[in-house]
């Protein structure tokens, strides 16, 4: 058996190369991916390789992930039970596609990876597994080996010469990359308590935000962000900027209780300042530019979109079809955003746009309306028709 592990680095992915190696005699190859993420994982190497891994592959997808997967779910305006900008489920179908092509590469019959049974990651990497290449063979270890705590996992660790870390295991679980952080466990686990202010990683709290705020201007051209106060920067620059700009206004803090794919609710908090921010600018946008009737539909879109993306159907026909529909509605939505960043609170203050249907002198209550009210009286007439008719009728039956 030759095992493709989509490697973190962590305790659980270390073991299971380990244990893969004497349950299965298997060969074991570690893959890993920049996305983001604080620690560069080009680090992991060495240890992946003292661990007992045959090899160790380091892929940079930042822009990939940016291009592929962050902005389809922007332009979709993607948000998870209104909330949720889904960094981390849009993260598992692209780290699969990359578990799969180095299965390919490396000859490969097996992959697996290091989730838990009770999560949404399990589901989202092995449906990826299924849609990209059905003929491998799935593991989940975690799932599967006889630990039955982390004590019992770190025991096995030890014996097997595997570095445990040192310090207290952090109380919480956080997953990090380019589009937010998702924090849960520990205190967080009662939906009464506060979120204490050490579990936030990258954002200051709304009362310690300058009293100020920051004022910024997003421009977009086809949907895509392409400038930050009139300076043009790529998509993945615009982030990182965002994130740091709305990270010290207190800006990307969600507090959410959701409800994941295996039927439990969670309470889950997180970070993602550049994902509220572009989010909050583009839909803005589109409220400029599009019609009343694609800007209707859409909205009905956008949830479906975002529960498809949470329940990792990422590689399916219908999200394929859909991105046609969304890349064609999108040729309108470019212009600039303007947003004021302020202790906790992205609030918009402008938006322009060369595309706008809207039309000043249509709308002025003031000199040079153009709007022509002596039409309004024939279109209330015809539009009313059916009310008309319904309050007859409760006035016939009424007698
Ligand atoms: N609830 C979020 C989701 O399902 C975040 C999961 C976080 N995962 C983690 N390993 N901490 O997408």
């Amino acid at each position: 058996m030759k095992v493709v592990l989509a490697y973190s680095g962590g305790l659980d992915t270390s073991v299971i190369i380990r244990w893969l190696k004497e349950k299965f005699q298997a060969e074991v190859v570690a893959y890993t991916t920049n996305i983001g993420q604080p620690d560069n994982p080009e680090n992991l190497k060495e240890k992946a390789l003292q661990t007992g891994a045959s090899a160790f592959y380091c892929e940079d997808l930042r822009d990939k992930f940016v291009s592929d997967y962050i902005i389809p779910a922007l332009q979709a305006d993607a948000l998870y039970q209104e909330k949720y900008p889904l960094a981390t489920s849009l993260s598992r179908p692209l780290i699969a596609s990359g578990v799969v092509a180095t299965a390919r590469k490396e000859k490969a019959d097996t992959v697996a990876h290091g989730c838990t049974g009770k999560g949404n990651d399990q589901v989202r990497f092995e449906l990826a597994f299924r849609y990209l290449a059905p003929e491998l063979k799935v593991m989940a270890p975690v799932r599967e080996w006889e630990f039955h705590s982390r004590e019992e996992e770190m025991e096995y660790a030890r014996k097997h010469h595997i570095p445990v870390p040192t310090t207290k295991k952090k109380p919480y679980s956080i997953d990090w990359n380019l589009w937010g952080i998702s924090i849960e466990c520990g205190l967080l686990e009662d939906p009464w308590k506060e979120p204490p202010e050490d579990v936030f990683q990258i954002t200051v709290s709304p009362d310690r935000a300058p009293r100020k705020g920051e004022s910024i201007v997003v421009g977009f051209e086809k949907g895509v962000p392409v400038s930050i106060n009139g300076r043009t920067r790529s998509p993945r620059e615009i982030i990182e900027k965002l994130t740091e700009i709305g990270g010290r206004n207190a800006v990307g803090r969600i507090d959410l209780v959701e409800d994941r794919l295996v039927g439990i609710k969670s309470r889950e908090v997180y970070e993602a300042p550049a994902a509220v921010i572009l989010h909050t600018a583009h839909k803005e946008l589109e409220r400029l530019v599009m019609t009343r009737e694609l800007f209707n539909f859409k909205l009905f879109l956008a949830p479906w979109y975002a529960q498809l993306i949470y329940y990792g159907q990422w590689f399916s026909d219908l999200r394929e079809c859909l991105d046609g529909f969304i890349k064609e509605s999108q040729k309108y939505v470019t212009g600039e955003v303007k947003l004021k960043l302020l202790r906790g609170h992205c609030l918009v203050a402008g938006r322009r746009s060369p595309f706008s249907v809207y039309e000043e002198k249509l709308a002025t209550y003031s000199q040079g309306d153009i709007f022509d009210h002596s039409a309004a009286r024939g279109f209330i007439q015809l539009f009313g028709l059916p009310a008309l008719l319904e309050g007859q009728r409760c006035r016939r039956n009424r007698k």
